[in-house]
């Protein structure tokens, strides 16, 4: 593991932790702690902008986990994102920050910058592309000079998708050239439920989507080679699934193709073209969907619709996010599973003549993806990071999960902590 010095006393600290998704990463930080011990030992403080509701935290993890020293020897650190002092100081501490405060469009600048220049490793639960890529493009540079480490979407988005595709592609004996993946979420009778600052996340990141092209001109990329792509329907029937699906609109296409672009340039892998899909069940849904979806498209473009959206998001969400967040009950019966279809060329045949001759079906199957899910992954991103740093690219730099995990152990720590990967049957 890295090892923490005098001057920087703490291997992670978890910024945000007072937050909705903070609360259940302290308590996964916290049980990780108390498996290690001796020289292993993992020293770890919170940090967030207010002491009291830090210690109300603190007090309410003891209480769940029945580890009452958290109370008394977990640090407290104070850092707010608007004081650039504050950062600093907490980012010259730890080796590592676990960044949870959102929506990172608003808040995460300032705390990338603050790692950067402070040299401490970045891990985040971002999904907002627009947020992630532009922090490759204006601090990639930056970081591999200062050798820090700026690792977005580490929760389900799109911790799942992006390291699915490479398991995926280490599974497949030849050239995997195409998948298309399903995501299906299974809950209680009670439902499933996010909490409302993801909902700000999303509406204000479709308001702003014309922003995303032209980030992405800036980066001045030439299109990825088009190895046996598979197009369909944006709305169609999946005998795959046996639903009606439509693509997925998370970050997860904008990630698995960042990190496809990498593992072309720096590893000089043939590309897989993704396309990400969510099933949705029957034609009812379609419809009801369709109908929301208008609503949201028109509504985001202005600032008052924006406003009823963001003040209302149970209603405009058909209940799908509220301002209080999941309860334990939804969240305890909640699960996810990507199913990845793949297709190739099988080895020793040639991918630039003939189609496409060989499948693959792969599975990552989690608990409910928003907090615990998320939470394992992140956890385990940025325990890689502490005990791998030597695998990750270069020395530095803005990567997406995907190219920092590469050569890592970080699918087989998953296996072992809430979400799985498997080679399936094609159906
Ligand atoms: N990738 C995924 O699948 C996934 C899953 C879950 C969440 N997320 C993302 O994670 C982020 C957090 O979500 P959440 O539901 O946990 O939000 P939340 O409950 O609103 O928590 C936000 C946290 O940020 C802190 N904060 C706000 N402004 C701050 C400032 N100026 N300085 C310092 N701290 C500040 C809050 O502190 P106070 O308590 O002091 O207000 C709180 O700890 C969102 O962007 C969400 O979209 C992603």
């Amino acid at each position: 593991m890295e090892a923490v010095t005098p001057h920087r006393p703490y291997h992670l600290i978890v910024f945000g932790a007072t937050g909705f998704t903070g609360q259940f990463v302290v308590d996964e930080v916290a049980r990780y702690a108390a498996e290690t011990a001796g020289d292993s030992a993992l020293k770890w403080a919170v940090a967030g902008r207010s002491r009291q509701r830090l210690e109300a935290a603190l007090e309410r993890a003891a209480g769940r986990l029945s580890m009452p020293e958290l109370r008394t020897d977990t640090e407290i650190i104070v850092a707010d994102v608007s004081d650039e002092e504050s950062l600093a100081i907490m980012c010259q501490q730890g080796v590592v920050i676990l960044n949870c405060v959102g929506p990172y469009r608003f808040h995460g600048e300032p705390v990338v910058k603050a790692c950067i220049e402070n040299g401490a490793h970045y891990v985040d639960i971002c999904g907002e592309p627009q947020f992630l890529e532009r922090m490759q493009l204006e601090y990639h540079t930056k970081a591999l000079d200062r050798g820090v480490y700026v690792i977005g979407s580490c929760g389900f988005d799109s911790i799942p998708a992006d390291l699915g595709i490479l398991y995926t592609q280490r599974q497949f004996r030849g050239t995997l050239t195409a998948v298309e993946s399903f995501l299906q979420i299974s809950s209680g009778s009670e439902g499933f439920c996010g909490h409302d600052t993801t909902w700000q996340s999303a509406v204000h990141g479709f308001a702003d989507s014309s922003s995303l092209r032209r980030l992405r001109k800036k980066f001045g990329h030439k299109p990825l080679p088009v190895v046996g792509v598979k197009k369909r329907g944006y709305v169609f029937f999946s005998k795959e699934i046996e639903q009606y699906t439509i693509p997925f609109m998370g970050s997860d296409p904008s990630v698995v193709k960042r990190t496809q672009r990498f593992l072309y340039e720096e590893e000089h892998q043939s590309p897989v073209q993704y396309s990400a899909y969510i099933g949705v069940g029957g034609l009812f849904s379609i419809v009801k969907l369709f109908c929301g979806g208008l609503l949201f498209w028109f509504m985001v473009k202005f600032s008052l619709g924006r406003k009823l959206l963001t003040r209302f998001p149970s209603f405009f969400s058909f209940g799908l996010f509220s301002k209080a967040g999941p309860t334990m009950k939804q969240i305890e019966d909640t699960c996810f599973s990507l199913t990845f279809f793949g297709e190739g060329y099988s080895e020793g045949t040639d991918p630039s003549e003939g189609t496409p001759n060989a499948k693959i079906c792969t599975q990552v199957i989690g608990a409910e993806p928003g907090y615990v899910a998320t939470v394992s992954a992140v956890v385990q991103a940025a325990v890689t990071v502490l005990n791998e740093v030597h695998s990750l690219p270069r020395r530095g730099g803005v990567y997406t999960p995907g190219a920092a995990f590469y050569k890592t152990s970080l699918i087989d720590r998953l296996q072992n902590h809430s979400i799985k990967f498997s080679v399936r049957n094609w159906p």
